[in-house]
Order: C-alpha cells, then sequence, then structure tokens
C-alpha cells in the first residue's frame, strides 16, 4: 500500500471511548491519514457505543462470557477479517489479548495506557500514583505485545500531579493529553512515519530506544 492510501483503522473499546471519539474526529479533521472502518466492544454496556453510533462509524459489540478467551478472540478475528483493517488501535480496552492473537497483528496494533510505561503497568495507575506520592504521571502509546503493557513505547504525554489532586482530577487531566497524543502517534502510523521494525519502534527511519515525551507540566489543559 502506498503512503498515499488512507489507513483503515479499527478501534476497540471496553468503556467511555473518550480516545475512540478523540480518533474519529481527528480522522474526519484530516489530522490522521485514516478512515474508521468499525469500532469493536467487549461490553455491551460500553458509553462508547453510543458516541460511535452518534458518529455513524459501523460499530459492533462482542461481550464474551469471563474466561471465554478463545472464543471472544475467534469473534473478534472474524468480525477484524470482514473490515480488514490496516492497523488496531485499542482505546481503553481492558481485556487481555492472548500472545497469538497479539503476534498475528504485531506491528499494527497500538494501546494507549494511562501511565509513563514501564512505571505502573496494569491496572489503577492514577491510585497508585497518588499513593506513591509521585510528581509527575502521564499517559504512554505504545506498540502492543505479548508482554501487557510492555511494548515498545512510541509518545507519551507528562502531567503533573498537584497536591489536591484525587483520581478523579488527576485521571482527568492525563485523558485530556491522551486525546492528543494517541491521534499524534496514529497520524504518524498513517503517514508511515512510525513503523515496526526487528521488534522496535522507528520514526522517521530513526530507532525509537526511548519514547518521544510531550510536556503538558505548564499546559491549561480541557
Ligand atoms: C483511558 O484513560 C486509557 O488510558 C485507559 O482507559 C481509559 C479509557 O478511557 N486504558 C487502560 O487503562 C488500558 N490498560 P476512554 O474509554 O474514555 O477512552
Amino acid at each position: 500500500m502506498s503512503a498515499s492510501t488512507p489507513l483503515k483503522l479499527a478501534i476497540l473499546i471496553s468503556g467511555r471511548g473518550s480516545n475512540m471519539s478523540a480518533i474519529v474526529q481527528a480522522c474526519r479533521a484530516g489530522r490522521i491519514a485514516a478512515q474508521v472502518a468499525v469500532v469493536i466492544s467487549d461490553r455491551a454496556d460500553a458509553g462508547g457505543l453510543e458516541r460511535s453510533r452518534a458518529l455513524g462509524v459501523d460499530t459492533g459489540t462482542l461481550p464474551a462470557a469471563p474466561g471465554a478467551g478463545n472464543r471472544f478472540e475467534q469473534a473478534l478475528t472474524e468480525t477484524l477479517n470482514a473490515h480488514r483493517p490496516d492497523a488496531i488501535a485499542l482505546a481503553g480496552f481492558m481485556r487481555i489479548l492472548s500472545a497469538p492473537f497479539v503476534e498475528s497483528y504485531l506491528g499494527c496494533m497500538l494501546n494507549i495506557h494511562p501511565s509513563l510505561l514501564p512505571a505502573y503497568r496494569g491496572l489503577h495507575t492514577h491510585r497508585r500514583v497518588l499513593a506513591a506520592r509521585d510528581s509527575e504521571h502521564g499517559a504512554s502509546v505504545h506498540f502492543v505485545t505479548a508482554q501487557l503493557d510492555g511494548g515498545p513505547v512510541v509518545l507519551q504525554s507528562k502531567v503533573a500531579v498537584q497536591p489536591a489532586d484525587t483520581e478523579t482530577t488527576l485521571s482527568a487531566r492525563v485523558q485530556a493529553t491522551e486525546h492528543i497524543i494517541y491521534p499524534e502517534a496514529l497520524g504518524w502510523l498513517a503517514q508511515r512515519r512510525l513503523l515496526w521494525r526487528e521488534g522496535a519502534a522507528w520514526l522517521d527511519g530513526r530507532r525509537l530506544d526511548a519514547p518521544i515525551v510531550e510536556d503538558f507540566r505548564a499546559a491549561a489543559l480541557h
């Protein structure tokens, strides 16, 4: 595929869908040279489903019983095959994908995680940052590999932790930056500036041995 062909994107969600919405809007505004082919949720009650339908995006739900991992992934693969996306964006998708599934999309699946990886992999990142009294926090866009939240990090946002912060205020500050950096990194992928090669992320022909960091500590975030 040539660099001028719009990327076909599938977005996987489990929740509110604010990142999904930011990505769809960035595509429509021409900030990502991509077209969102489908939004898929693993939860029938995900608030993001209503949002993606309202945006007019093809939307599907694949609810699965706990433990029904392989059947869920079979259904997911069938849905993805029907849309043939070039890339997959995990946007608040809270289900752990199996190593074989991840390997089959290696280099074309990105995730956003609410921490400055490698710090705070896993859940409840904002709570853990507050408990540790860290002064900085943020979000990371990374390639998805079989290691949970362990793939090469491409882009991070850094925010300040304020003395009066609660989980709610801190997560809102971090999410405001997610809506900036995730579309940005997907834009690089769509332009083929961002590539997966030899198990690493490459940007503009240069291997990213450390992520690009955008500093929002002094920014007014909404
Ligand atoms: C986002 O903050 C994202 O970083 C996080 O879930 C939230 C989803 O919000 N993802 C993870 O924790 C993945 N481990 P959204 O549904 O409004 O985009």
